[in-house]
């Protein structure tokens, strides 16, 4: 893939959640291959800082838009602004996104309300959002960021698992729905992985959020690659894989006293 064209033609790539982890991953490998990128999360600086790296290692434009995507207001700002400026996109990463671990009746009350609205309501307003402009062309790629806990229902982090298994369904659907008006849709599915999720969910009380994690940047490769290749589902790692592909052969009860024991606070 090379650069295309002048400002206003230029391929543009919107990712959400770029301010940490797989989002800047997926910022780097956009820039690396002559992509413009739209660069969204609540924390400026970070975002800033992420744009003057890309702009001065590679020749594209980057654009900085600080908004919370779990207001619903700010997702039409979002995408007028993209308008405003006439940028086509090409490639949509709904990678924003949280989790957090607890007793479900114990999690506050905004948190519980926001991990619905930026995990589910904000990708699929986004996708609404922009995937007209990419079927008039009859070219487009959209990567929703899933985890592999879409595969199993997750005590202590229910919630989390369940917009997880929205991500998925919601993403194999429109792979095939698309198909036939050339947009890729893929659904990655990375298993724990070293990014600032795991410090935020407080999810590093548990034992296998511990040890030797894969880097953000080699989920981000991995998941970006698959995008392009219009693959419907990808899960990271083999460990990873052949537990999601257990976890559809093996009894639900069995699966889900497993997942228990995995999820179950360290006395
Ligand atoms: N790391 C893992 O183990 C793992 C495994 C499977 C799936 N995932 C998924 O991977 C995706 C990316 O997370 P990550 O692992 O890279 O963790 P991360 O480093 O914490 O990144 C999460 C990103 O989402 C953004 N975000 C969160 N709430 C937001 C809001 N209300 N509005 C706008 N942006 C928001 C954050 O930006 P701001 O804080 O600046 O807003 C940040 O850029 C998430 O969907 C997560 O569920 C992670």
């Amino acid at each position: 893939m090379g650069t295309f064209g002048t400002a206003k033609s230029r391929r543009v790539a919107v990712i959400t959640g770029a301010s940490s982890g797989f989002g800047s991953e997926f910022a780097r490998l956009f820039a690396s291959d002559g992509v413009d990128v739209v660069l969204v999360a609540r924390r400026t600086s970070l975002l800033k800082k992420l744009a003057n790296e890309l702009r001065k290692k590679y020749d594209i434009n980057v654009y900085v838009y600080s908004y919370d995507l779990s207001k619903t207001e700010n997702i039409n700002k979002l995408y007028k602004a993209i308008m405003r400026k006439k940028l086509r996109v090409y490639y949509l990463v709904n990678n924003a996104g949280f989790g957090e671990y607890g007793l479900f009746d114990t999690l506050l009350e905004e948190k519980v309300a926001s991990m619905i609205s930026v995990n589910v309501a904000a990708l699929t307003l986004l996708t609404h959002l922009f995937l007209p402009q990419m079927r008039r062309r009859k070219c487009g790629y959209i990567l929703n960021v899933a985890s592999t806990a879409a595969f199993v229902s997750g005590p202590f982090m229910a919630e989390y698992f369940a917009t997880k298994a929205y991500v998925v369904s919601f993403s194999e659907a429109l792979h095939q729905e698309y198909a036939s008006y050339g947009v890729a849709v893929t659904a990655l599915c990375p298993g724990p992985s070293k990014t600032g999720f795991v410090d935020n969910s407080g999810i590093d009380k548990l034992e296998f959020f511990n040890g030797n994690l894969p880097l953000a940047k080699d989920v981000a490769k991995f998941g970006y690659s698959a995008m392009l290749q219009n693959k419907p589902i990808v899960i990271y790692g083999k460990k990873n894989k052949n537990a999601a592909i257990l976890s559809r052969l093996l009894p639900r009860s069995f699966v889900r006293n497993q997942t228990l024991k995995l999820m179950q606070p360290r006395k």
